[in-house]
């Protein structure tokens, strides 16, 4: 049987593609638009929409457990197709924004929520992940100016995040697809620690070998810095939800230990394996 990861091409579903294949599972692993899609040893491409229901039928062939990311648009037809397809249990990627006051009724939370509905709806099983916030945003957000400056600036420097490695979230994904244990909770994965959004600048700064200076931005200079792929409404709210969290700590699951069994990873771990990224 087949473990299907959509998203092949994405942090997470690259990785948990990788670790799957590793593990000696058969996989498939999905993009919208295959030609640039890079898969592990052994691994099946195909090419799937989730919003499309048109390739659903050939992805899902033979697919036992299914990776899906939350993805913008109508999700309900491809998966009342993994439903009649049998496919025995999915693990769906959302975001704790989904739940948490101030963006559940937000574009972001809205996206999540919509995905989790659809779900629902299709009657398959399945087991949400939340993890909290990706130490990849350190790249997405960040090492574009680092390179270039040296310098970077933020907004509520002090907000706290809890940054969880991507290799957790993966890890924890393969083992939900491939074991029976931990499936039909909702599970909450986070790092080991509350860190200040100054302090995962410094931690970058160490692996880099060279301090990162943090320039206090207002929100107003936050939002004339937006990068256009960020809608504006979606930086308004993270900037809202970033203010929440100064001085307020981020909360630490042991989800990433019970279900992997080892401790979550560390940010600076994370920031050793990409430091090029920021140099
Ligand atoms: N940033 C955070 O702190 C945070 C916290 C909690 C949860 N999250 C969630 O984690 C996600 C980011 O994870 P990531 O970094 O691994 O993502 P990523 O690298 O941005 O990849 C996103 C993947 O989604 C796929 N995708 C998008 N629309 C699709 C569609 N209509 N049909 C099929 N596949 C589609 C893309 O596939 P293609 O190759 O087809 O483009 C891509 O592989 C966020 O979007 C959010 O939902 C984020």
């Amino acid at each position: 049987m087949t473990i299907l990861v959509t998203g092949a091409r994405g942090n997470i579903g690259g990785r948990l593609l990788t670790l799957l294949a590793e593990g000696g599972h058969r996989v498939r692993g999905s993009a919208r638009n295959t030609s640039a899609l890079r898969l592990p040893e052994g691994a099946e491409p195909a090419e799937l929409d989730v919003t499309d229901p048109r390739g659903a039928e050939q992805a899902l062939r033979g697919v036992e457990t299914m990776f899906l990311y939350p993805t913008r648009g109508e999700t309900g037809a491809f998966l009342r197709i993994a439903a009649e397809a049998r496919v025995r249990h999915v693990v769906l990627l959302s975001s704790p924004a989904a739940y948490e006051a101030g963006e559940y009724d937000r574009p972001i939370g809205l996206v999540h929520r919509a995905v989790e509905r659809a779900l629902e709806e299709s009657g398959l099983r399945h087991t949400v992940l939340y993890p909290s916030w990706l130490a990849t945003n350190a790249r997405r957000d960040w090492a574009g100016e680092i390179r270039a400056t040296g310098r970077v600036g933020i907004a509520h420097p002090d907000a706290q995040v809890n940054p969880v490695h991507i290799d957790d979230v993966a890890e924890v994904a393969a083992r939900l697809l491939t074991e029976e244990a931990h499936r039909g909770r909702r599970q909450v994965l986070t790092g080991p620690r509350s860190m200040r959004l100054r302090e995962v600048v410094a931690a970058l700064g160490e692996t880099v070998g060279a301090p990162v200076e943090v320039e206090e931005l207002t929100v107003e200079q936050a939002l004339g810095r937006r990068d256009p792929r960020m809608p504006e409404p979606v930086l308004r709210t993270l900037l809202e939800v970033t203010a929440s969290a100064v001085g307020v700590p981020a909360p630490v699951t042991n989800t990433v230990e019970r279900i992997t069994g080892h401790p979550a990873r560390e940010f600076a771990e994370w920031a050793s394996a990409n430091r090029a990224d920021f140099r």
